[in-house]
């Protein structure tokens, strides 16, 4: 069966989130279990892709609105991934380096939604040319979720109509919402069609998907619900298309996140070094922070976004630290521009016990989840959430927002075989609860063992999720 990925992200090649992460690790357990499955994802100018060889297995030509372009389909030489990697050079659209935004001037790209658009058509273009067709095509996320609309609408694609499509949402805040009039840039539609590309007189892509994929998925069935109750106008549509969806929970790539093997931490542990393994790394991750080890380190990685809740995070650091309580407090991520100059601002104020690094860093992020004692995920909407997983792989607790995939995940201390901090509402108040539940509980440290203990035994591997899929893609396929 032959399963192909396409997606803006796939780490370790392009990644700013969690769908980078599952779009560079799903497919790899795919394999393992016998299903062929690639990703082909645009050619970026970064140094990942800059730095590896190519066979330039199709080249092609196709049409975005009047206006012809050409592109090449790349092969990455080796498998270096564990999986078939292929991506779509067209020069002048693809070959830049960012994914979103343009890290120059820190703006979204001004074409993005051409961008899009012409990585999808030359997708189809080269699906055309294969004498046999994909079983499944697995679009991610808005940016590929024209992909079902074009098959089912566009005269020049109907050689794929039998080609299932499964689209997953790992994102619905974003829609990829244009003007209507960006569809004269798709190829000629049948005027049946048009109606399921509009959504509230917008091109909607992320509704289009919904409503022309085979099957929806979302990563957590908690979101699943969610986004039938509240997904920024798309409720009624998901109820409606609510017989073909189905969460499936996200896993984790247990080869990057395991801290025997990690390369990225400074001291390796197992559950049976445990205790020993978090206080070293807690040692050097507190040396290198200007911090006290003998303080609870909590820490927050990710995006500094609203929907993660990053902007709770200076109120409740500065409430939680003015009322005398004694505690270390991480940042790591980049984002909104605003929260950068708070935190910096927090740095000076709180020097000992609060620091921040904005940056994305990949090996800082591992050393943060392998010595803090609590991770925080105060998130507005969290569609699965991956921070948590590897938390718990690495014996940190997450202190989370009970919404989504957090929801589904985290069991709070306070019932039976509990492992993390759960607060319901977000507001500064239950945060604030929250972590003074943590502060208490550190200072048991029979207790924490019990939680540390618990929480490395869970199992978050992509086993049971990837078998999911690989029935999901079957039952497409009878
Ligand atoms: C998005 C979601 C996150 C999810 C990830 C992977 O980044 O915000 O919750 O874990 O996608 O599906």
């Amino acid at each position: 069966m032959l399963v192909v990925h396409t997606s803006l992200e796939c780490y370790p090649v392009a990644k700013t989130g969690g769908l980078g992460d599952v779009v560079g690790s799903l497919p790899k357990f795919l394999n393992r279990k016998n299903v062929n499955a690639w990703v082909v994802i645009p050619k970026y100018d970064n140094d990942w892709a800059n730095s590896r060889s190519y066979d330039v297995v199709h080249e092609g030509a196709t049409y975005l609105g009047s206006q012809k372009f050409h592109y090449r389909m790349l092969r990455e030489k080796v498998d270096e991934l564990g999986f078939p990697l292929y991506m779509v050079d067209i020069p002048g659209r693809t070959d830049r380096p960012g994914i979103y935004v343009d890290p120059h001037s820190g703006y979204p790209y001004w074409d993005e939604f051409e961008r899009y658009v012409s990585f999808q058509l030359a997708v189809l273009d080269w699906f055309k040319s294969f004498p046999q067709k994909p079983d499944v095509i697995h679009c991610h996320d808005h940016h590929t979720a024209l992909i079902p609309f074009l098959i089912n609408s566009c005269y020049i694609y109907s050689d794929l109509i039998t080609v299932p499509t499964v689209l997953t949402i790992h994102n619905g805040e974003y829609h990829g919402s244009y003007d209507i009039g960006k569809a004269a840039l798709l190829p000629k539609i049948k005027p049946e069609k048009f109606g399921f590309l509009e959504w509230n007189n917008r091109l909607n892509s992320l509704a289009s998907g919904i409503r022309n994929c085979w099957k929806l998925t979302t990563v957590s069935t908690g979101y699943l619900r969610e986004l039938q109750t509240d997904s920024s106008g798309l409720e009624t549509l998901m109820q409606h298309e609510a017989p073909k969806s189905v969460g499936i929970i996200n896993g984790i790539d247990d080869q990057v996140w395991d801290p025997a093997t990690d390369p990225l931490i400074a001291h390796n542990f197992t559950a049976k070094t445990l205790e020993k393994g978090k206080k070293l790394n807690k040692e050097v991750l507190c040396k290198e922070f200007g911090l006290n080890p003998k303080l609870p380190v909590f820490s927050y990685i990710g995006r500094l976004a609203k929907e993660k809740g990053a902007d709770l995070l200076p109120d409740l650091i500065t409430a939680f630290l003015e009322s005398g309580n004694e505690a270390n407090f991480i940042v790591l991520g980049t984002g909104d521009p605003y929260l950068h100059h708070l935190f910096n601002h927090l740095k000076g104020r709180f020097v000992g016990y609060f620091n921040t690094s904005l940056q994305y860093n990949e090996k800082l992020a591992h050393q943060i989840y392998a010595g803090s004692d609590f991770l925080l995920m105060p998130s507005r909407v969290e569609p699965c959430g991956l921070n948590q997983m590897y938390a718990l792989k690495y014996g940190t607790i997450p202190i989370v927002r009970r919404t989504g995939g957090l929801n589904d995940t985290v069991i709070d201390v306070g019932e039976p075989d509990g492992y993390g901090v759960c607060f319901n509402q977000f507001s500064l108040e239950d945060a604030w609860h929250a972590v003074s539940r943590a502060h208490s509980m550190f200072k048991i440290k029979d207790h924490m063992k019990i939680f540390r203990d618990r929480a490395v035994a869970l199992d978050f591997s992509w086993d049971k999720s990837a078998d999911k899929y690989i029935e999901l893609y079957q039952s497409l396929n009878n």
